[in-house]
């Protein structure tokens, strides 16, 4: 969009709603959810757009479900760099200060300081984390965590059970990471110490737990739910949509359905709401793979489940705020597509790179020649990607791919559709370009409050204003919060 119209969109906005704004009323109960898309970049959601219209043979302009609420954009360089990474970007989003590149919840002399779960929990809220990677990565740890790398995740793991300076801060979590809680003696397991906190907190009762598919559904979609809920599907991270058995993982839909059902009824006799963070946790992954096949497939997933919580907030009786951010774009992406036909590669793919890498790494027979070209050729190639036109180029080029040399398998692989498909990446790591911020409310007050181009998050912000955002239409002081966990054990040191 144009900055002009943009402006003028943004101003229409603002005059309706200030047309129609409720009286301020700063303690009503609010639910506050925050969805994340991680490594979405506007091009990205571009991308999801136009093939969602290709296979679904939709007339353009065939808007996406966010699409309708682009309110602003967040600049996201950190301390360290332009290019922000996770940590520092979820730092900025969860604390409201920059920190350098890896850092969880500490500032950058590694001091720790307050985030907006902390914040809300101690104000009476009922806190949720749904990912679809681990439940101790970058993304969802600031809301919990502070550690002065985000690769301590066996402290990041403790920290979530509740071995933190305010006792346990989410009450329910779902996703994947078992593996950083029990040790690396046990299979999938990663814990350099020999505790295994999914026995410990069982055998405390501090928790229930889900651990597999029938156990989720034994939550009978939110309605058999005990808080506080540990709800982890895979070792590390769920498989992508493209990949995704979901018999066995569930979607990202249905985690979220679980979480918005069973939040509302633990909260439904409370003076507060809730606060729930979703992210989109792979399509950051689908960036740095290169990989358009398996990106477009989190993306719409992503988008349908922002059109759940959406459904979610309209029909609810509490004033709640929807907000969806991304923390960085990753993979640098260009669309060069000029017409429908070039998306069809998108739509033949059946696996991701990073699932049919893991075919070849399984193929015993490598080292013979003409067994290794023809699985090449016919099972990953034509079966796992749907090329047929492929050349003995690119051929030699899948088999001369070397594991742990840029690019694997997976790069390599992902290549020979996405520049089929007319889509280029300029990196395999995350960039430096703004994101989009998108906005709804059922209710004018908190809708006037977000569109706010000062205090709210309308038109180009900092990705530091959205806790200093919510703190204006919370009331509380992250200043206070950081007294608190001040003493909270951050470093191995
Ligand atoms: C990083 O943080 C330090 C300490 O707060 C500050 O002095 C420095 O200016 C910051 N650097 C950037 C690039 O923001
Ligand atoms: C488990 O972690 C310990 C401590 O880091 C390490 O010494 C050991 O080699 C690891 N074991 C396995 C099986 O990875
Ligand atoms: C479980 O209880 C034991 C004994 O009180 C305690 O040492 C441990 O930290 C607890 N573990 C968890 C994960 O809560
Ligand atoms: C509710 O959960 C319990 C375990 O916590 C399980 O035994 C029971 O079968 C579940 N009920 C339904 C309807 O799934
Ligand atoms: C999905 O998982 C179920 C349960 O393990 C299995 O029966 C089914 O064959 C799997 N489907 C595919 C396509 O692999
Ligand atoms: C690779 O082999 C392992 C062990 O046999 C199996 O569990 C896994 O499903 C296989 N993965 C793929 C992508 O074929
Ligand atoms: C897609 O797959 C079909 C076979 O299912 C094949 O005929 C066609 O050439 C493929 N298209 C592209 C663009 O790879
Ligand atoms: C990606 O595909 C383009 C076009 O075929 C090719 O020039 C480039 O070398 C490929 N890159 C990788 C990493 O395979
Ligand atoms: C294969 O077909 C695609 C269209 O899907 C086209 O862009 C590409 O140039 C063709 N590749 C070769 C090697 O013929
Ligand atoms: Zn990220």
């Amino acid at each position: 969009m144009k900055i002009s119209n943009f402006a003028t969109y943004i101003a229409t906005l603002s005059m309706f709603f200030t047309a129609n704004a409720a009286p301020v009323e700063p303690n009503k109960k609010q639910n506050i959810i925050l969805m994340v898309s991680d490594g979405m970049g506007v091009a990205t959601l571009d991308l999801a757009r136009q093939y969602n219209a290709v296979v679904n043979g939709l007339e353009l302009p065939s808007l996406l479900n966010l699409d309708d609420y682009l309110i602003g954009s967040l600049r996201t360089r950190s301390n360290s760099s332009f290019i922000t990474d996770s940590a520092a970007a979820g730092t900025a989003l969860a604390c409201g200060k920059k920190s350098y590149n890896k850092a969880i919840g500490v500032d950058p002399d590694r001091n720790p300081i307050g985030n907006v779960g902390e914040a809300l929990k101690i104000e009476g809220y009922t806190v949720g984390i749904v990912v679809t990677t681990k439940i101790t990565d970058a993304t969802p740890g600031v809301f919990y965590a502070h550690s002065d790398s985000r690769s301590y995740e066996d402290l990041i793991a403790e920290q979530l059970v509740g071995e933190h300076p305010l006792g346990r801060i989410p009450d329910l979590v779902m996703g994947g990471g078992r593996t950083y809680f029990y040790p690396n003696t046990s299979e999938g397991g990663s814990r350099a110490d020999s505790r295994n906190l999914i026995e410990e907190i069982q055998n405390n009762g501090t928790w229930s737990y889900a651990g597999n598919r029938q156990e989720f559904d034994e939550l009978d979609g939110g309605n058999n739910v005990t808080l506080p809920l540990l709800g982890l599907f895979a070792d590390k991270d769920i498989p992508y949509k493209i990949d995704r058995n979901e018999s066995v993982y569930p979607s990202l839909n249905e985690q979220v359905q679980v979480a918005l059902t069973a939040l509302t009824e633990a909260t439904k006799d409370s003076e507060k709401g809730f606060f729930l963070m979703i992210e989109g946790s792979r399509i950051d992954h689908a960036g740095h793979a290169n990989d358009a096949a398996a990106s477009v497939r989190e993306t719409i997933e992503y988008d349908s489940a922002w059109k759940e919580v959406l459904d979610f907030a309209d029909a609810s009786e509490v004033e709640t705020l929807v907000v969806s951010i991304s923390d960085h774009e990753t993979g640098g992406i260009s669309l060069n597509a000029e017409k429908a036909e070039d998306y069809q590669p998108l739509i033949n793919a059946t696996h991701s790179g990073e699932y049919l890498s893991k075919e070849i790494n399984n193929f015993s027979d490598i080292d013979d020649d003409a067994l290794f070209t023809k699985f090449i050729k016919s099972e990953i190639i034509e079966k796992g990607l749907g090329i047929y036109n492929y050349t003995n180029e690119e051929i030699e080029r899948v088999k001369n791919t070397k594991n742990n040399e840029e690019p694997e398998y997976t790069e390599v692989l992902a290549n020979l559709t996405s520049s089929r498909a007319k889509i280029r990446f300029s990196s395999y790591e995350h960039t430096a370009v703004d994101v989009g911020v998108y906005a709804h409310s059922n209710s004018d007050r908190l809708q006037y409050k977000v569109l706010d181009r000062i205090n709210g998050l309308a038109g180009a912000h900092e990705n530091t204003d959205y806790p200093k955002f919510l703190q204006g239409i919370v009331g509380f002081d992250m200043d206070d919060v950081t007294e608190l966990i001040q003493d909270i054990q951050h470093t191995l040191d």
